[in-house]
């Protein structure tokens, strides 16, 4: 097992993270078109660097050949301006793994003239960059994450499983967090400034990720979660802790904000271009369908699972436990799913679901 050991920071990313999540370079990569016509569609400006962010970046390493390409990119159209990137997180972020991949020896970044990298411990609930200075605003895999836990969820670990009251508490946080960011987006933004945001969400189809075919993913989650309860590992309280603090939108919910006139951030200028939904294949399951070899599929997929949950399920096992047997449980709980798969491995997987967006500011 991966015995990576994020503590209990609510939603940090396990250490590694872009080795375990090769899926989720995949999903960056198929944005670059959407991200090279954003650029194209910027207007000349002069007098300021061309300024980027990537909000949520976890350790930069699935972004990174984006990165490169789009400010090669601005670099191209208008070769006598600097180039500005900032990476953001929040403040739990590996801010160290982030700095190793992006100013290193063989980042692909470090051999563009007059490109200045940044780093951003602000979340991207609040403002991040002066107001009217943002040209390219990228965002991947991470505004599901909600600013807070609206409920605890009382017989599911995610609001995909969540009904009544407990569902419109997650309804309510998502809708009122995703006009936020967009709100503090409008302020950055330049005139004419674009965003590019590929976020988790539901598709047309009701899919969402590890939810497309096969073992829904989330359940799987539950389950095993459920078993621990019924066994007697872990307490009631600590079940019900273990609520994700996410929403998936929908395509009309991601919308509404951009395309309703009555709405704060349509009238701050935030315009629709562009939305599309997108399913990338789980690629551990992929390679499952090649190797045949259930002991190695398990060992492999287990760790991108794990990357974006320990923490979570870190967090919901009561302060009272001593930190050994935190961990104890954690490991117990990853081993489970991974002996699950291993000895049923069929329909297991996680396809990304994502609805990619380009967001254009007027003015
Ligand atoms: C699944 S990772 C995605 C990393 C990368 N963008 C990618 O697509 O591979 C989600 C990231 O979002 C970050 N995140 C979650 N909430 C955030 C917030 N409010 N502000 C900034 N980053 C946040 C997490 O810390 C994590 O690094």
């Amino acid at each position: 097992m991966n015995r990576a050991t994020a503590e209990a920071d609510h939603i940090s990313m396990a250490g590694g993270y872009s080795l375990a999540t090769r899926g989720a370079k995949h999903v960056i990569d198929h944005a670059l078109p959407r991200v090279r016509a954003a650029i194209e569609a910027l207007p000349l400006a002069e007098g300021r660097p061309f300024v980027m962010s990537d909000m949520g970046t976890a350790d930069g390493g699935t972004s990174l050949s984006m990165v490169a390409d789009a400010l090669g990119m601005a670099r191209a159209r208008q070769p006598a301006r600097g180039l500005w990137m900032v990476y953001c997180d929040q403040q739990g972020n590996d801010y160290n793994t982030l700095a190793g991949n992006v100013y290193g020896e063989d980042s692909p970044l470090s051999g563009i003239a007059d490109c200045h990298v940044t780093m951003s411990a602000t979340s991207f609930y609040r403002q991040i960059l002066p107001a009217g200075s943002l040209d390219l605003g990228f965002s991947a895999t991470a505004m599901h994450w909600l600013s807070r836990k609206p409920a605890d969820i009382s017989d599911h670990v995610h609001m995909t499983g969540a009904s009544g009251l407990e569902l419109a508490a997650f309804r309510d946080q998502g809708h009122r967090d995703w006009r936020t960011i967009l709100l503090h987006r409008a302020t950055e933004l330049a005139p004419g400034g674009r965003l590019v945001l590929v976020n988790f969400g539901k598709d047309e189809e009701g899919r969402y990720l590890g939810n497309t075919e096969g073992v829904p993913m989330f359940d799987s989650f539950n389950a095993l979660w459920q078993s621990f309860l019924d066994e007697g590992q872990i307490t009631a309280d600590e079940y019900r802790a273990m609520t994700l603090p996410q929403y998936y939108n929908t395509v009309e919910e991601f919308s509404a904000p951009l395309t309703d006139p009555s709405e704060p951030a349509y009238q701050a200028g935030l315009r629709l271009e562009a939305i599309e939904t997108r399913v990338t294949p789980c690629p551990y399951r992929l390679a499952f369908e090649g190797h045949g070899d259930a002991s190695r599929f398990a060992r492999e997929y287990i760790p991108t699972l794990r990357s974006w949950t320990q923490s979570t399920f870190h967090g919901a096992l009561s302060p009272t436990r001593t930190a050994d047997e935190r961990r104890a449980l954690i490991e117990a709980y990853y081993y489970d799913y991974e002996r699950m798969v291993r000895q049923a491995p069929s329909g297991h997987g996680m396809d990304y679901v994502h609805i990619y967006m380009t967001v254009r500011k007027d003015g």
